[in-house]
């Protein structure tokens, strides 16, 4: 391996909210964070370097983006996925969230239904409940393994309520870790199609798939499915530079690109900072072998995790996810309130996870957590939770 994953980092003078924001959350200051999607892993070289070089500068006026910006976007679009797109289509927005509150209120009108499915991070819900929309959930079903599947039926049943016109994807799909096959795509392609309903799609995880799996952009299945689609996706999570702000958008439509255009244009977001500009390129442009170690090394995490669990806390149920870098852990067997179940984590685990009621109903007695750290942060946290339990049991 050229990069080394498990180098212990320091975050304490990285104003890291995962550090430092944990004690406003989560009550205490003296936990392990394994919670808020980003990575305590260092970022690719060259992206630091094009950073450095900007801030030498010592000049942070307005920037311009050339075209080499979406030009760039595009290529590793193509080059990972094989899907060829105008880089015209794309779109600079601050964030893959702000692109979907704006996308609810300016795809649907107030009287309209958004269809999520759950347990989904927690801001699709938020964005429906922000714009004023009627929320209108698709439950995951899960196995007995805790693999999650699509319900088809009750998909088309709530799609079919002619109110219901906007689906929110997430793909690959935080918490569940699921990788969707580009069969069950194509059916959730099709089922928008018959009942005339819009694909925002949040695809900022499509680069983190664990091998293995393969990610198809929903939008790239067919023109029909790509006319009806808005994608959004980011380097952020890929390549850990959320910090910069800044994601991308594509809108087949070209007067639903301007429109997003002139609403950006009216708040004054329209414009990249002068590090987000230069890092983003240099992470499509050099990042390509930096991720696929990280890949291989996130994999090792997951498999730690599941085997880990398997031999030592069989109580706690989990799977290893397909994509992303969060694991579902399922406390449901260990018979304990969701609030016995925080405190055993917080309390005698010491260990910061998103509790899995804020995905959705159907997250009650989960916990989301975020492996993309060196291993022996991932080790501590499973003693420290195998601990726990054994206390409860006691
Ligand atoms: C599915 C999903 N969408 C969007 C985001 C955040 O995107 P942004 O920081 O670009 O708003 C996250 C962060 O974890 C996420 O998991």
């Amino acid at each position: 391996m050229k990069f080394n994953f498990n180098e212990k980092v320091d975050r304490s003078k990285n104003h890291a909210a995962k550090w430092e924001e944990m004690g406003k959350k989560f009550g205490s200051d003296d936990l392990l964070p394994m919670w808020i999607a980003d990575m305590d892993i260092k970022t690719v070289p060259e992206v630091v370097e094009a950073i450095k070089e900007k801030a030498d500068q010592a000049i942070f006026g307005y920037v311009y983006r050339p075209d080499s910006y979406y030009e760039t976007a595009a290529q590793w679009l193509e080059k990972r996925f094989g899907y060829k797109i105008n880089p015209k289509t794309l779109i600079h927005s601050p964030g893959v969230v702000p692109s979907m509150n704006m996308l609810v209120k300016s795809l649907t009108k107030e009287d309209e239904k958004v269809l999520i499915q759950t347990p989904v991070y927690p801001p699709f819900a938020e964005s429906v409940k922000n714009g004023k929309r009627t929320l209108v959930t698709n439950e995951l079903v899960k196995d007995e393994n805790g693999y999650y599947t699509m319900d088809f039926e009750d998909l088309e049943r709530k799609l079919s309520d002619e109110k219901v016109t906007l689906f929110i994807l997430c793909s690959p799909h935080n918490p569940v870790g699921r990788v969707w096959k580009k069969e069950e795509l194509e059916k959730v392609g099709e089922l928008c199609l018959k009942y005339n309903v819009r694909i925002l799609a949040d695809e900022i995880w499509r680069d983190l798939v664990l091998p293995g799996h393969t990610h198809t952009p929903i939008a790239s299945i067919s023109k029909e499915i790509e006319d009806i689609t808005i994608t959004c996706f980011s380097p952020t999570k890929t390549f850990n530079i959320a910090g910069l702000q800044a994601s991308f958008a594509t809108f087949p439509r070209e007067e639903e690109w301007k429109a997003f255009d002139t609403e950006l244009g009216e708040m004054d977001i329209k414009r990249n900072n002068p590090f987000s500009l230069v890092g983003f390129e240099a992470a499509y442009k050099h990042g390509e072998e930096w991720l696929s170690e990280l890949l291989e090394h996130l994999d090792g995490n997951a498999q730690y995790v599941v085997d880990f669990i398997k031999e030592r806390i069989p109580e706690i149920k989990t799977f290893k996810p397909e994509g992303t870098y969060l694991m579902w852990l399922d406390f449901n067997g260990l018979n304990l309130t969701p609030a016995e179940i925080t405190d055993m984590l917080l309390k005698d685990a010491k260990v910061a996870m998103n509790d899995g009621a804020g995905f959705g109903a159907n997250g009650t007695g989960f916990a989301r957590l975020n492996i993309a750290c060196p291993r022996y942060m991932v080790e501590d946290a499973m003693e420290r939770i195998e601990k726990a339990v054994r206390n409860i049991k006691k």
